[in-house]
């Protein structure tokens, strides 16, 4: 099961959310209260950055065109098809521990 170190240097502060390249896959991580959680960054809608969103506690809102994703289950709470996924993320101190168990698709 592949993990990902993330340094803690990378992380976004509480109540933000940031894009992060992570072995050629673009994720979302959001600081939840100091409680990380991960996604993909794509918006199933038309590929808007979630990691740029607003979040405002477990949701975050993408900047595109206002979709609503849990980020703690990946689930869009505005369309029945949207939902994308969610990788745990485990506070290691100085580092996040994220893991993509099956692992990342590779696009090429
Ligand atoms: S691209 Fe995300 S709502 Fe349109």
């Amino acid at each position: 099961m592949p993990e990902y170190t993330i340094p803690r240097t990378e992380a976004p502060p509480p109540g933000e959310g940031r894009t992060l390249e992570i072995d050629g896959h673009d994720i979302a991580l959001y600081n939840v209260d100091c409680v990380f959680y991960a996604t993909d960054d794509f918006c199933k809608h038309r590929g808007g950055h979630l990691g740029e969103g607003a979040l405002s506690e477990t949701c975050v809102t993408c900047p595109d065109h206002g979709w609503r994703y849990d980020v703690t289950s990946g689930q869009c709470l505005s369309h029945p098809n949207g939902d994308i996924r969610a990788y745990p993320v485990r506070d290691a101190g100085d580092h996040l521990v994220l893991t993509a168990d099956p692992p990342f698709e590779k696009l090429f």
